[in-house]
């Protein structure tokens, strides 16, 4: 097998099918064809970007697609295998049918997958994904405390963990929650790995196939993969300046028998858009009339730059919503903490099925966020967080303005900014682009459950060092300008 065969694989930009798609398909016909033949050893990816001239994120997330049709093997260290022909029919089979697959994975959108991958190479400046920038991480600081906490108190690592979470922290969630005004019993309360766990439980609890869920278009695309895994279908409902409109919201609710609306109404994923008091009291109005949940998903609500925003819908009206506070923008994703509040009766549900899947969340986490949050430190650190985010967006604010390319939201709180791209330039292709120029961004479609915002993108300020994002700002004009001249 010599590199001749990599002539065969044609891509074309100007296709809607996106490069790995097209890089995969190709790659499957050749072992059709009997042209590459099973044991083969595909070269590195690296090598295989040079060859097919495509960036190595692109070579990464064609492996997994072959990985996932059963054409290819990785074995850790020894690279990446065309499979046996015969095994291969039979899982092409099995993994072509989704029928096979009570969930059904081939149908969820592959943008958390491409966040992912794209945030660990630490080559490229992180426009992407969310994370604390060197000067406002909490650093050694958030390390000595968990270490000091422990030898002083070395039975902890010893305790059993009941499955709502580690209950001295439970227990001080009681007070941090009345940060933003949200007040709940013991009994209220559950910890989570992860807002994402909280929504997945919720999903599991309420929705199965034929169940409808309403959530913000654009919104958060991990939420949307949750609902629909379940089987049950989005109804996306746009923005205006106030938050999800709620004309055309409370005309769904007439028609069809939805499960909950989900929404994230503070400093929102990805518009930055902040619902205002009066729309989540019509919120809360029309979910008590309508007899469904609001699942409030509010991971920023304390990162306001100047003034605090109106408080949670869960504060207005607690028996019909469900409230989630997420740490990992407080402090760590990696930790993968959050904290639920609901009815006692509703907590009682989901951590039984929390206990299915997930006996309880990580205790050492629990408990180094714990003695983080007594001692004071936390909110120490929000406070350094609000106003080093504040300064980064000012500086964001002053390139925004000098490229003529960009045309951003600017939020007053929050992580995300949202931008309009010239309408000539797709917003994934343009990803393409800045990658090989070393720059990671999300484009605005992986946002949309209806196919809209091709030419917006989402850009995450939060996470490169200072020099780092002045020059990611200008590495996206840079890949705007080379787009438009070459068309790539
Ligand atoms: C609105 C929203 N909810 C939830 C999450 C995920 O939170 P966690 O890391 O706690 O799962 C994110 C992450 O970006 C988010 O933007």
């Amino acid at each position: 097998m010599t590199q001749n065969i990599w002539k065969e694989v044609v891509i074309n930009p100007q296709e809607k099918t996106p490069l790995y798609k097209q890089i995969s398909n190709q790659i499957e016909l050749l072992v059709h064809d009997g042209q590459l033949k099973p044991g083969f050893r595909l070269p590195s990816e690296r090598t295989m970007a040079k060859l097919l001239n495509v960036s190595r994120m692109t070579i990464t997330l064609a492996n997994e697609e072959m990985k996932m049709k059963g054409i290819v093997r990785s074995h850790q260290g020894s690279g990446t295998f065309i499979l046996r022909g015969t095994r291969l029919k039979e899982k092409e089979v099995q993994l072509d049918n989704p029928v096979d697959f009570a969930y059904p994975t081939g149908e969820i959108n592959h943008g958390m997958d491409e966040i992912m991958s794209l945030g660990q190479d630490q080559s490229l400046i992180n426009l992407g994904g969310v994370g604390a920038a060197p000067e406002v991480h909490p650093g050694i600081e958030f390390s000595q405390c968990f270490a000091e906490h422990l030898r002083r108190n070395p039975v902890l690592l010893q305790l059993p963990s009941p499955t709502q979470g580690y209950e001295p922290l439970r227990l001080e969630m009681i007070n941090w929650l009345k940060k933003v005004g949200v007040t709940a019993e013991l009994n209220e309360i559950m910890m989570v790995s992860g807002a994402m766990q909280g929504l997945d439980l919720i999903s599991r609890l309420f929705l199965k196939p034929g169940d409808f869920v309403i959530m913000e278009e654009p919104g958060f695309l991990a939420a949307a993969d949750a609902f629909t895994a379940t089987g049950a279908k989005i109804l996306r409902i746009t923005l205006d300046e106030e938050g999800i409109r709620l004309d055309s919201l409370e005309n769904m609710l007439m028609q069809f028998p939805v499960k909950f609306i989900y929404v994230n109404p503070t400093f929102q994923n990805p518009t930055g858009i902040t619902m205002s008091l009066e729309r989540r009291k019509q919120l809360l109005h029309l979910a008590k009339k309508y007899g469904v949940f609001i699942v409030e998903d509010d991971p920023f609500s304390l990162l306001y730059y100047s003034e605090k925003p109106d408080p949670p819908i869960q504060t207005l009206g607690s028996d019909h919503v469900i409230y989630i506070q997420s740490f990992s923008k407080y402090l760590y994703p990696e930790l993968r903490v959050a904290v639920l509040v609901a009815s006692e009766g509703i907590i009682r549900h989901l951590s039984k099925i929390k206990q299915r899947v997930d006996l309880h969340s990580n205790n050492l986490t629990q408990i180094a966020l714990h003695a983080y949050i007594t001692g004071g430190l936390l909110e120490t650190h929000i406070q350094k967080l609000r106003y080093g985010y504040a300064q980064r967006l000012k500086e964001v604010q002053l390139r925004v303005k000098a490229s003529s390319f960009l045309h951003c939201q600017i939020p007053k709180g929050g992580v995300f900014l949202w931008c309009r791209i010239p309408k000539e330039v797709p917003a994934e292709r343009l990803l393409e682009v800045a990658v090989k120029k070393g720059l990671t961004f999300v484009p605005g479609n992986w946002m949309s459950g209806v196919g809209l915002y091709d030419h917006h993108i989402r850009l995450a300020f939060t996470h490169p060092s200072h020099e780092g994002l002045k020059k990611g700002l200008d590495l996206i004009s840079d890949a705007i300008s080379a787009y438009k001249a070459y068309q790539f």
